[in-house]
């Protein structure tokens, strides 16, 4: 599935204002890390972090009450069905919804988040439009895999909702703000939209309860050897929210490979007589039969979907600490996840230069993020399949 994403995509003009050069990000990235409060371990209710050693715990994985989310996404036919999975889970109130470029052009990622609300009978969640570009970046996008709409190429109706009138920087500032430590943002798209955010309005770092991410991997990448799509369309935001100090987990390939939805799962989708049902049923057929010719047997992995539902059943995933930096200046590598996992943490030898030779640095642990490392395939499916399937709305 993910081998046929091109890297060829859409080409666009950034305007001025948003066409900041490397040397502005580093920086910009570098304050966050100075700026933010590091929290290691579950972020409570008034933004301040409890400690709990160094483990890095998922907000979301340790609470048992109603989960408030935004959900942060460029559908995207796995979006499309991470997103009715969420609008159809009682354990998480979908606050709203932030289209960002990504797997198609914004353009086309607003409607389809307008038109999932409407398949979904969830027409009161928000949906606010977000970045049309990367943050430094010409997009790239992933049509081959998602089909020209970014629905598989299946047509459903131009939606009659409108978008919010604020924009997803905005909707996100407030929503976060108006609930200190309650919200986690679901990130399954690239990370523009959060790094926006977060470049806007520095303080609200310290009030997001945590970010679960779909993005990165620490065992090689889907569009190029070293990177995964998301962090690959804009390793930049990618890197400023690992550097954010907020509490992150990683969905990342290592695990979301594991779960590929294939003929069976299509045909349970298709048969079950209900709105979201059928329209999961039409993209996933659409999709099976486009890869036949190339993947035997078809299957597609269920990335974003996966990551919202580590949020609904969290023993679906086992999550290790890591220390995760984002590769922004490789020439070949921009987008790579790099994970350590203990120290020494070594990077790229220095240059040679007349200077002489820094100290050796003495360096601690602290983790950034919680990684997926191994996933109960089935587990998933269980929750999936029946949730889309079962009749209501
Ligand atoms: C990620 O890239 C996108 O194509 C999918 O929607 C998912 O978010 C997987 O690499
Ligand atoms: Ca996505």
């Amino acid at each position: 599935m993910n081998s046929d994403k091109k890297t060829a995509g859409e080409i666009r003009e950034f305007p001025e204002s948003q066409n900041l050069n490397r040397r502005d990000f580093l920086a910009t990235s570098a304050a966050f890390a100075f700026a933010g409060t590091f929290n290691p371990g579950l972020r409570s209710a008034s933004g301040h972090s409890t400690a709990s050693g160094a483990r890095h715990q998922s907000a979301a994985a340790t609470s048992s009450k109603v989960q408030r989310v935004i959900i942060d996404t460029d559908p995207g036919v796995d979006d499309s069905i991470a997103i009715l999975l969420a609008l159809r889970s009682p354990e998480l109130k979908v606050e709203a919804i932030t289209p960002v470029c990504g797997n198609v052009p914004l353009e086309l990622t607003l409607p389809n988040a307008l038109r999932l609300v409407e398949i979904a009978g969830r027409t009161d969640v928000p949906v606010a439009p977000g970045a049309s570009h990367p943050l430094t970046r010409r997009l790239v996008t992933a049509k081959s895999a998602h089909g020209n709409n970014g629905m598989a190429g299946v047509e459903f109706p131009a939606p009659a909702t409108k978008p919010s009138r604020e924009s997803a920087n905005e909707i996100i500032s407030r929503i976060v703000r108006e609930n200190p430590g309650e919200i986690t943002i679901v990130a399954l798209g690239p990370l523009t939209n959060i790094a926006t955010v977060l470049r806007a309005d520095p303080e609200i770092s310290a009030m997001i309860r945590g970010i679960a991410i779909m993005g990165g991997s620490l065992s090689g990448g889907n569009i190029s050897p070293s990177a995964e799509f998301n962090f690959y369309v804009d390793p930049e935001a990618a890197r400023i929210v690992f550097d954010s100090h907020i509490p992150l987990t990683m969905v990342g390939l290592d695990v979301t490979r594991k779960v590929l939805l294939h003929e069976d799962h299509v045909k349970l989708l298709e048969a079950a007589q209900n709105p979201v049902s059928q329209a999961a049923g039409r993209m996933m057929r659409a999709t099976i039969e486009r890869m036949r010719d190339s993947h035997n047997p078809p299957a597609m992995a269920m990335h974003d979907p996966l990551t919202v539902a580590s949020l609904i059943d969290p023993t679906i995933l086992t999550l290790r600490d890591f220390y995760v930096e984002i590769e922004t200046s490789g020439e070949l590598t921009a987008g790579e996840s790099v994970g350590y996992q203990r120290v020494p943490m070594h990077k790229s030898a220095p240059l040679e230069t007349s200077e002489p030779e820094p100290p050796e640095s003495v360096q601690t642990f602290t983790p950034n993020a919680r990684v997926g490392v191994e996933v109960d395939s089935e587990k998933f499916f269980n929750l999936l399949i029946p949730r889309l399937t079962e009749a209501k709305s």
